[in-house]
């Protein structure tokens, strides 16, 4: 009997989501880390741009000890190990077993961490042998919210910081940057264009969202970084970024 379809849009994408994503072989490297390709092909160089905008010291230093939590398989961590590698940094990457065995093992550059972050942080800063210059979270976030207290990863991240470093905690889809998007005309048309469709998209207002990511917890996640000694800024992406509409950045910056 031949495998059933998987059901990629009603498979809940906690940690255990990507785990059983990241073994199913008849799915390429932007499935296994839960998009579909068109949201990431041909974007991953700008994506980068926009990173390394954020982090400068990625390009401008050497010898850094960067993080990166939740590499998945796909393009992006493969371009950050080889910047990584051209500066002479080491990258711990975070993830679990099954997606960090699909990334290539550099000797003297890359450093596995499998398990669930931040329950692992402890694990983490002894792999890594100090503090971090350059943290990333890509696209992460929101998975991470429904496995733990994203005050538990504030804390966690703040805590692995080395002096001027930098955690970028990137691509987090903000339902209330979303609902503002979508009441306007231009969100309207970009959902035809989208779509097909001819359809009104109803943005519902004053209701409960469990589960989402809103301009309340982002402020919350601000003050939380602040509280624990670090600069902290949300930003926008790149305008050429494929979900800038309705995505923000989080930026915690040490002193
Ligand atoms: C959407 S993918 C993003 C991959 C990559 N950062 C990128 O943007 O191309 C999410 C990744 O985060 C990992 N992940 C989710 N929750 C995690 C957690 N609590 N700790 C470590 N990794 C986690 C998943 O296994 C998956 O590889």
């Amino acid at each position: 009997m031949s495998d059933p379809a998987l059901d990629l849009a009603n498979l809940p994408l906690d940690y255990e989501g990507f785990r059983k994503l990241a073994t199913d072989k008849r799915l390429g490297p932007h499935e296994k880390i839960g998009f579909p390709p068109a949201y990431r092909e041909g974007f991953e160089a700008a994506i980068l741009a926009d990173i390394l905008a954020k982090l400068p010291a990625l390009t401008c230093e050497e010898g850094l000890r960067v993080v990166d939590i939740g590499p998945g398989c796909a393009g992006l961590p493969r371009l950050l190990i080889d910047l990584c590698r051209d500066r002479g940094h080491t990258i711990l990457l975070i993830d679990s077993p099954e997606m960090l065995a699909l990334l290539p093992d550099t000797p003297g550059v890359t450093i596995r961490c499998p398990g669930l972050y931040p329950k692992n942080v402890g694990e983490a800063l002894s792999r890594l042998g100090g503090p971090a210059d350059a943290i990333l979270c890509y696209s992460v976030l929101h998975y991470i919210y429904l496995d733990s207290n994203l005050f538990d990863f504030v804390d966690a991240t703040v805590a692995m910081l080395a002096p001027a470093g930098r955690a970028l905690i990137g691509d987090i889809p903000n339902h209330s940057k979303r609902r503002r998007f979508f009441a306007t005309k231009r969100g309207q048309a970009f959902h035809r264009a989208f779509t097909g469709s001819d359809q009104p998209y109803e943005v519902a207002y004053e209701t409960p969202t469990p589960g989402k990511i809103d301009d309340a917890v982002l402020t919350g996640l601000v003050q939380r970084a602040q509280a624990a000694g670090c600069d902290a800024y949300l930003l926008p992406q790149g305008a050429d970024l494929p979900m800038a509409n309705r995505r923000d950045d989080l930026l915690l910056v040490r002193p």
